[in-house]
């Protein structure tokens, strides 16, 4: 996972299971936006033009890479994970009286340049394929190129033209796809949303906050102090339920990565903790 060298962005587990401040490494990722303006500005590839066949060879790498995780026992272990009745109930509870739940997918990464990427994006594909109540999928990353832009809409996916900052108000029930990003993306969606009842229509799959919470106690960590306000805050309303990678395969697309899912009462309960 690629990030800034001032911020901790993701915390990444080392060889020993211990936690490690991820930094830059060289050469291995193209270069990474930092999320500084909340302006919302309008987005269009930075390379107009497409590539008929980048976009067949990608088309079929993601075939593969879906093919590869639906008969996965990480998959597997996944969806039983889903179908429990705890989750199932917050999943529902989330939905109220409505039949889909749109997706939104932030920070998702190039699919062409990495397999991470792709396989966080087969998975949100196979979990719209699963469940029926999961309804449209749009995505955004600002370094999406023109050719994983159409290959995302080919997948039945629509791109987002507007970088929105991660500040999407779930003006209806929303299931955030956020897998590793940066805190602060996290946080400015908490912040567009902190709301009783907003709150309640969201799903978020990303960075376990748990982890976020025990970084700022173990390290008293004053950077992640202050671009995850928001995350500590609401850790008190939220339930979390982590995932298994199960197998090697599947550890650096999804390794501590949770559900959560937001259940505050009071807004003034809320305003207490930011
Ligand atoms: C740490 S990377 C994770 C990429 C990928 N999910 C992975 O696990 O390898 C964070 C991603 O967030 C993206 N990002 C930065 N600002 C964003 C924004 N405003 N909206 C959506 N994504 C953003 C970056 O371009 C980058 O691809």
């Amino acid at each position: 996972m690629a990030a800034s060298a001032k911020t901790l962005t993701i915390a990444d587990r080392t060889l020993n299971g211990g936690w490690t401040v991820v930094l830059p490494r060289r050469g291995r990722r193209k270069h990474l936006p930092r999320i500084r303006s909340l302006e919302q500005q309008p987005w269009a590839p930075s390379d107009l033009e497409t590539d008929p066949i980048r976009k067949s060879k990608l088309l079929h790498k993601m075939q593969i890479c879906m093919n590869k995780i639906e008969s996965s026992s990480f998959y597997h272990t996944l969806m039983d994970q889903i179908q429990t009745p705890e989750i199932l109930g917050h999943f529902y509870r989330v939905l109220d009286s409505e039949s889909k739940m749109q997706m939104v997918i932030y920070g998702i990464g190039s699919i062409e340049s990495y397999e991470t990427p792709r396989l966080q994006l087969s998975l949100a594909i196979l979990l719209k394929k699963k469940f029926c109540w999961i309804g449209d999928i749009e995505v955004f990353d600002p370094i999406l190129s023109a050719t994983e832009s159409q290959v995302l809409e080919a997948l039945g996916c629509s791109v987002i033209s507007v970088n929105e900052q991660g500040q999407r108000r779930a003006q209806k029930p929303t299931l955030f796809f956020m897998p590793h990003c940066e805190a602060e993306l996290y946080d400015n969606l908490l912040r567009a949303n902190w709301g009783v009842e907003l709150l309640n229509r969201v799903v978020l799959f990303g960075n376990s906050f748990e982890t976020y919470e025990q970084h700022v106690s173990e390290f008293k960590n004053s950077v992640v102090v202050d671009s995850a306000r928001h995350v500590l805050g609401i850790r008190r309303f939220t339930k979390e339920f982590r995932i298994k990678t199960v197998s090697d395969d599947y550890f650096g697309a999804f390794h501590d990565s949770s559900w959560h899912f937001f259940c505050p009462v009071l807004e003034t309960e809320l305003q207490q903790y930011i």
